[in-house]
């Protein structure tokens, strides 16, 4: 398929370019003013610009999102053009979307205040025959962007941190396995459809520990939010999620399923 990947430079968009190259797809790839150029057919576009979207989206078998979020103006803008264009969607919001509990693929969305306006981003990508996919915290290679902070807290403290209480979960999820679930999506998925990309739930005290070369200490919720802002939030949600029917439908296997063994064999590279 001629696919435009919207985000290609980043951890996700990079893997998920690749694997769609690998698996035989025609990539090209949205390229913002100034941006890193690609081993791929690059289309001028800038996500703050929706004009700029609708051009570069149209013409193609799918368009993935994969690109960071800019906000509800900015995304609800965003993905109208996407729409306007023509081209089927597949977009991505996160698990987060769900908000705490115990949710799969049925789940009305109950977002965490953090993402609030993904919901209605989804309820737009769906009502025009695109897919959702909501990945759980994504890591491998050394990199992600929450491994990369809790690491770098671990060295600033010299011990592994939690945000709040002991025992919250999080559906986690390889960026090898998220990859493959994307040309899954783009080659299987029916129209209108969401799908959970996680491979396992992980507890975030015991990635601290294993981040933290065997200890962990917590961090208040308070203290923690003064000095991320409320991202914090998302750390003391407790999530349980599952992605059985997406795993059946789309016979997608996630093949690394030990978190915590994995980040010691290969600790993130601490954001800076
Ligand atoms: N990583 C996770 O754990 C995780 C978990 C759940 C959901 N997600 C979702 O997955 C998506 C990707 O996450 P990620 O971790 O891969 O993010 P990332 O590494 O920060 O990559 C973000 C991408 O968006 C692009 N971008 C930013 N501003 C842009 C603009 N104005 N115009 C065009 N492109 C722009 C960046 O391009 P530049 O390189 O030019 O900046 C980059 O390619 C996001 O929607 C995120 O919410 C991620």
């Amino acid at each position: 398929m001629n696919v435009l990947i919207i985000g290609a430079t980043g951890f996700v968009g990079s893997a998920v370019a690749a694997a769609l190259a690998e698996a035989g797809h025609d990539v090209a790839v949205l390229r913002r003013p100034g941006g890193r150029e690609l081993p791929y057919r690059s289309v001028p576009g800038d996500l703050t610009d929706p004009a700029s979207l609708k051009r570069a989206a149209a013409g193609f078998d799918r368009v993935v999102h994969i690109g960071a979020p800019l906000g509800e103006e900015l995304d609800l803008a965003g993905v109208d053009a996407l729409v306007d264009a023509g081209s089927p969607l597949v977009y991505t919001t996160g698990a987060a979307v769900l908000g705490g509990g115990t949710a799969d693929e049925d789940t009305e969305p109950r977002p965490h205040p953090f993402v609030s306006w993904r919901a209605e981003v989804e309820r737009r990508v769906r009502a025009a025959g695109g897919r959702v996919v909501r990945p759980g915290m994504v890591y491998g290679g050394g990199g992600g962007a929450v491994p990369a902070l809790l690491a770098a807290k671990a060295a600033e403290r010299g011990t592994g941190v939690y945000i709040g209480e002991p025992g919250v979960r999080w559906p986690v999820v390889h960026v090898a396995d998220l990859a493959a679930l994307y040309v899954a999506v783009v080659e299987r998925a029916g129209p209108g459809t969401v799908w959970h990309g996680t491979g396992e739930t992980a507890r975030l005290d015991e990635i601290a520990r294993a981040l933290g070369g065997g200890t962990a200490v917590p961090w208040p919720l308070e203290e923690a939010t003064a000095e991320l802002g409320p991202l914090a939030g998302l750390f003391v949600l407790d999530q349980d999620i599952s992605s059985d029917r997406t795993r059946r439908l789309l016979d997608w296997t996630p093949k690394h399923t030990a978190i915590v063994d994995h980040l010691k064999a290969e600790p993130p590279v601490p954001a800076r």
